[in-house]
């Protein structure tokens, strides 16, 4: 009797899969992007079982030299994909035959493509957070150069989205910055706690076979290979970690793309989009819109979402391998490839912004943000805060009755609320004084911002 089944797995089977299954169950559709962390695992593996006797070194050889052919077809686009095979690692293991005959078939000895999958992943991801850390990085650069061209341009700080205090610009520039120290000191640390190696754990129970783990850990430059195979074949910890760490990321880009947005609009007119960074509108021909930081925004949206699909995906699972977990890779790809796009976005935006300085300054003048800078001028003068505040809350409220700022009131004016106050009281009044004063670590004065810049740019390296 002919019977077509699966070439890998099919002995036990009397009857083809039917097609529907195929397609359903497929993953090499996606999966495929795996496939030269694939090569290097199979590499590594067909080594080490060479050094430990199980393959003769002519077999290694012409494993490792079929392998290296399949990597060359795959990236001149020669190699053809089959979602009969399933997933990525039929695909290479059969063509490896094709190309080899018997000594092929010998590749999978001592591995099951539990554990296979599972050091795959970790290998791509290594290397995708290594991008991902450089792209933050650039990011990091564009930011640090804009916050010291802005360190003396003030605009309001916002708290409660009312107008608070004067801000430098580049001071709020570097708070976006050291969000993304954290970002990156994160992907750092998920990276440390991937770099584990699951190879060896075989199909959960480990192999009877006296492979050398420690070799096939060294070859993958992993920093021990893991000790449970039940958890190594299972554990999906590492792609939840960055999942998180990218959705935390991604929430920082959504929110100064929210201040972008604002920024941009008319009524803020804060700053202006390059024209490159924009699209109009099919419709409103007087339009310009800030898309691109919308879609960063937007796309936060599914990266969260990702992140829940793959706690909701683990949740579940008894041990150990079960192929729900093929469905972790689909997120997990497009997670990385959307907070790369976001990160490359704003890598390329940010730094190109141009602040309109004046409409800066003059919103910074309204809403009385120099408050603060007369009550602290009081307390200089002895007056306790609590009573501070109430008469610079009586001056505010004067001022507004009059429809001006503090700094607008004649010094007889002033003097009403207390007969400290001074001519020099409109030095600590103007937006600059205000900065200038509050000059400490982290603090808003540009002599601050620049010293900040300096540091962070020495610790970047
Ligand atoms: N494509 C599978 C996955 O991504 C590979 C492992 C399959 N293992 C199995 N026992 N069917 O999880």
């Amino acid at each position: 009797m002919v019977k077509k089944v699966n070439q890998s797995w099919g002995g036990r089977f009397s009857e083809a899969t039917d097609a529907f299954v195929q397609t359903f169950s497929e993953s090499v559709s996606y999966d495929q992007r795996l496939c030269f962390h694939d090569i290097r695992g199979s590499i590594a593996h067909a080594t080490m079982l060479g050094a430990v006797g199980v393959l003769t070194e002519t077999e290694t050889k012409s494993i490792v030299d079929g392998l290296a052919q399949i990597k060359v077809e795959i990236e001149n686009g020669q190699f053809e994909w089959s979602i009969e095979l399933e997933d990525v690692h039929m695909n290479i293991e059969a063509r490896l035959t094709d190309l080899i005959g018997e000594p092929g078939k010998k590749l999978h000895t001592g591995r099951s493509r539990n554990d296979q999958v599972a050091t795959d992943i970790r290998l791509y991801l290594r290397d995708e957070i290594d991008l991902l850390i450089a792209a933050v990085e650039r990011l990091q650069r564009g930011l640090l150069d804009l916050a010291e061209a802005e360190a003396e341009t003030i605009m309001p700080g916002f708290t409660h989205m009312q107008v608070a205090q004067p801000i430098s610009l580049g001071h709020h520039v570097l708070a976006w910055f050291e969000m993304f120290v954290r970002d990156k000191s994160r992907l750092q640390d998920c990276r440390k706690r991937l770099n584990v190696m699951p190879l060896g754990s075989a199909a959960l129970a480990g192999t009877s076979y006296p492979i050398d783990r420690a070799m096939t850990a060294k070859l993958l430059e992993f920093d021990a290979p893991c000790n449970n195979s039940l958890d190594g074949v299972s554990d999906r910890d590492f792609a939840i970690e960055f999942s998180a760490a990218a959705a935390l990321l991604s929430t920082h880009l959504s929110r100064i793309a929210e201040e972008l947005v604002l920024w941009t609009s008319a009524q803020f007119n804060f700053v202006t989009l390059p024209d490159r960074f924009c699209t109009g509108s099919s419709i409103m021909p007087q339009k310009k819109n800030p898309d691109v930081a919308e879609l960063v925004r937007g796309k936060s949206g599914r990266i969260n979402g990702n992140l829940v699909t793959l706690l909701t995906l683990m949740k579940g699972q008894p041990l150990a391998y079960n192929r729900d977990n093929q469905e972790d890779k689909e997120p997990l790809f497009d997670t990385i490839d959307t907070i790369f796009a976001s990160v490359t976005a704003f890598a390329d935006m940010l730094p190109a912004i141009q602040p309109n300085r004046d409409e800066m300054a003059a919103a910074a003048r309204q809403g009385f943000s120099t408050a603060t800078d007369l009550a602290d001028y009081l307390v200089r003068k002895d007056i306790p805060f609590r009573d501070a505040h109430e008469i610079v809350g009586s001056a505010v409220q004067y001022a507004s009755g009059k429809g001006c700022d503090l700094a607008d009131l004649a010094l007889q004016d002033l003097q009403q609320f207390s007969e400290l106050i001074d001519d020099d009281v409109y030095d600590i009044l103007t937006l600059a004084g205000s900065i200038n004063s509050r000059d400490h670590l982290g603090g808003t004065a540009p002599a601050q911002v620049k010293f900040q810049v300096a540091e962070q740019r020495a610790s970047l390296g």
